[in-house]
C-alpha cells in the first residue's frame, strides 16, 4: 500500500513538473511578434508559400511550414533567407523592403510553426567525389533542379543559387538530399528510408561534393 502511494507521489510530482515546463516554454513566446509577424507573412509571402506554409500558393514557393526544413535551418539561416532572396528564382531580398523588426517578426512566426526538433544524423565530414556526384545528380535530381542546379519553377529549388550556396553548409545540403522534405516533392534519397531514391551515405556526400562545385562555376 504504502509502495503504491510513494508511486502515485512520485507520479503527481513529475505531472506538475510537466504542467510548470510546458507553461514556462509557451511563456518564452514572443506572442506580439508572432502575431505582427503572422500579418506580414499574410501580406508578403502567402501568395507564394501559401496561407498555411505548406507551400501552396498560387505562385512558385517552397514549404516552409515544414519540419525537416524548421529543423535544420537555425533563426540566422532564416533571416539570410528573407532578407538576401535567391538570385534568379521568383524568392526576391528583402532587404529593402522590411526592417530589421519585421524580418525578425516574420521569423519568430515561421519558428513558432515548429512543433519538434528532429536530430539528423549525417557524417561528420563531408567529403565526396564530385564527378560522380554529378553522375548521380544527372540520374536522380536534374529533372526537378535543372542542369547544374539551375533550378525549375515549381518543379525544384535553384541549389546553384549564389545565396543558397553562400548560407547553406554542406551538412545542412546533406541532411535536405537524404531525408528530404515531408508532403512535398523532395522524397527522402538515404537508403533504407522510403523514397523513390535509396543512395549510400557515400553517394549522398559525391552529390553535396558535386553541388558545392557548382559554386565556383556560377559567374564563369
Ligand atoms: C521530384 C522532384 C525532385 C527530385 C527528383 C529531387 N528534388 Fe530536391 N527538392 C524538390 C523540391 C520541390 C524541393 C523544395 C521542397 C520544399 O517545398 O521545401 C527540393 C528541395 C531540395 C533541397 C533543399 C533546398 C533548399 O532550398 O533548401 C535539397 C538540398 C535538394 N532538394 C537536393 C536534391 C538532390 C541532391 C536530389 C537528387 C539526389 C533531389 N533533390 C531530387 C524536388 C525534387
Ligand atoms: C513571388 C513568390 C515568393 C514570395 C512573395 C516569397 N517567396 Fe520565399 N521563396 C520563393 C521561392 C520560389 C523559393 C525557392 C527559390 C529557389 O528556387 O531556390 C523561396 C525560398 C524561400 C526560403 C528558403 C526556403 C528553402 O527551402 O530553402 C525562405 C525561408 C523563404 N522563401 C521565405 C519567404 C518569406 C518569409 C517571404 C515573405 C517576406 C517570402 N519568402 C516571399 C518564392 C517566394
Amino acid at each position: 500500500m504504502k509502495k503504491i502511494l510513494i508511486g502515485s507521489y512520485i507520479l503527481i510530482t513529475v505531472g506538475i513538473i510537466f504542467v510548470i515546463s510546458q507553461n514556462s516554454f509557451s511563456s518564452t513566446k514572443d506572442v506580439k511578434s508572432i502575431q505582427a509577424g503572422e500579418k506580414l507573412y499574410k501580406q508578403q509571402c502567402a501568395a507564394c508559400h501559401g496561407e498555411t506554409g505548406k507551400g501552396e500558393g498560387e505562385k512558385a514557393g517552397t514549404s516552409l511550414n515544414n519540419k525537416q526544413f524548421l529543423s535544420t535551418f537555425s533563426d540566422k539561416d532564416l533571416y539570410n533567407s528573407v532578407k538576401f532572396g535567391r538570385e534568379g528564382t521568383p524568392m526576391q531580398g528583402y532587404k529593402d523592403k522590411l526592417s530589421e523588426k519585421q524580418l525578425k517578426q516574420l521569423i519568430a512566426y515561421m519558428r513558432n510553426w515548429q512543433e519538434e526538433q528532429i536530430q539528423f544524423i549525417a557524417p561528420i565530414k563531408i567529403e565526396g567525389d564530385p564527378e560522380n556526384g554529378k553522375r548521380l545528380y544527372g540520374l536522380y535530381c536534374l529533372s526537378c533542379h535543372g542542369d547544374a542546379g539551375t533550378g525549375k519553377v515549381k518543379m525544384g529549388t535553384a541549389l546553384a543559387n549564389p545565396q543558397y550556396l553562400q548560407y547553406t553548409t554542406d551538412k545542412q545540403i546533406w541532411i535536405g538530399t537524404a531525408y528530404g522534405r515531408e508532403q512535398t516533392r523532395m522524397n527522402p534519397s538515404l537508403k533504407g528510408l522510403e523514397g523513390v531514391r535509396q543512395l549510400k551515405e557515400k553517394e549522398i556526400s559525391d552529390v553535396v561534393s558535386y553541388i558545392r562545385s557548382l559554386q565556383n562555376k556560377r559567374h564563369e
